[in-house]
């Protein structure tokens, strides 16, 4: 006979097996999200592509601190934009996912490209109740994170550096580089600050 998860399990993570996974959040936590969420999924889906204004209004009644130069997708999907500072000429593109359970900062002429992804929230493994872990990213100033790419927790990525099409950024990068690569890996200098 094979043996259960009860059999393998150390002792200490047994009385676990008793409970799901708890929430963090608080009931007007809750329903601050859900409020969000049905407002991210009607009027700022629905508004037309120019219209970055009224976005960043939407995003500011919810918390947001957002530069007027900054741009946002209408297509993007960001949680908690209470969590989330952009400055001048930052910019979210098309489906990105901007997940601000924690602080989310993102640098003058910061752009985030087409299906990135910057997730702030994680879960401890080693408990069977999984709970929430969350640490800020921060992408300075004149960053480019391409197509598809992901920059985990507690990611800083420096100042005008480059992170390519699908990368996983699983630690923090310097300035001024060109990184790729799952796990991401500096591949180049951006800028010749010589010449
Ligand atoms: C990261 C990037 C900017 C680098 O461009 P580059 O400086 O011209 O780099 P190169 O093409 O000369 O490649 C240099 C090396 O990095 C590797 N590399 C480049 N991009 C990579 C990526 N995204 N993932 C993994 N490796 C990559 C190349 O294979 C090459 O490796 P090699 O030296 O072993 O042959 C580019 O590859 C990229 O990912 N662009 C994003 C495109 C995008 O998102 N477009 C949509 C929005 S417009």
């Amino acid at each position: 006979m094979k043996p259960g998860l009860k059999d393998t399990l150390p002792k200490r993570l047994l009385p676990m097996l008793r409970n799901t996974q708890t929430t963090p959040f608080s009931i007007g936590m809750k329903l601050r999200m859900n409020l969000w969420e049905f407002v991210q999924a009607t009027l700022f889906r629905w508004s037309p592509t120019r219209l970055r204004g009224f976005r960043r209004g939407l995003l500011r009644l919810f918390g947001a601190q957002i530069d007027d130069t900054a741009s946002i997708s209408r297509l993007a999907k960001i949680d908690c934009p209470w969590n989330l500072i952009m400055g001048a000429h930052a910019s979210i593109g098309e489906h990105a996912w901007v997940y601000c359970l924690d602080r989310i900062v993102l640098g003058e002429y910061a752009c985030i490209g087409q299906h990135a992804r910057l997730l702030t929230g994680t879960h401890d493994y080693r408990e069977l109740t999984f709970p929430l872990v969350t640490e800020p990213i921060i992408v300075c100033y004149g960053c480019w994170i391409a197509v598809g790419a992901t920059v985990l927790p507690g990611v800083v990525v420096g100042a005008g550096t480059v992170v390519g099409a699908g990368a996983v950024v699983t630690s923090d990068l310097p300035e001024n580089k060109v990184c790729a690569g799952n796990p991401c890996r500096i591949i180049s200098d951006r800028f010749n600050m010589e010449a």
